[in-house]
């Protein structure tokens, strides 16, 4: 499916160009502005990348697939990313893993049925003196237990 910058995010990217002294230093933001859009990185998004950006697709696709915050398939609304590195496992991160994956039904990497939540696991998100922690799309959820987590997935649509 073909993609293209809404009228506001093309505002955005032609903003963000004027911070780089080369195009290609967009790269990144443009890449992140791509999923804010829609949700995800598609092949298509990262050939219109390379056409604004005067890349080769190539090169756009080497770097999105490097980095690990591109979702590189369509995922849930909600993308629970649970740190699970060393303050956060000494304090849990094991037992959240596992009731998200109980009360969710899915395992680490997978969405929900209903397109409603993604989970993944990730490293340290800088939050440590407040592990166990997950961080759902934009927003940090700290110190964690299960009825937190409880209600935390109910005010979910
Ligand atoms: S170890 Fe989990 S936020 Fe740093």
């Amino acid at each position: 499916m073909a993609f293209e910058f809404t009228k506001e995010n093309l505002q955005k990217f032609e903003e963000t160009l004027k911070r780089y002294p080369q195009k290609r230093a967009a790269l990144l933001p443009a890449l992140w502005l791509v999923q804010e859009q829609q949700g995800w990185v598609s092949k298509e998004s990262m050939e219109y990348l390379a056409k604004l950006l005067d890349l080769t697709p190539a090169f756009v696709y080497e770097t999105a697939t490097f980095y690990t915050m591109y979702n590189l398939k369509p995922i849930g609304r909600h993308h629970i990313q649970v740190c699970n590195s060393v303050c956060c496992s000494l304090r849990g991160s094991q037992e959240t893993v596992a009731t998200l994956k109980k009360k969710l039904e899915i395992e680490v990497g997978e969405s929900t049925s209903d397109g409603r939540f993604h989970l993944s696991t990730v490293e340290c998100l800088g939050s440590c003196g407040t592990a166990p922690m997950m961080q759902i799309n934009d927003d940090y959820y700290e110190d964690l237990n299960e009825e937190k987590i409880d209600k935390i997935l109910e005010k979910l649509k």
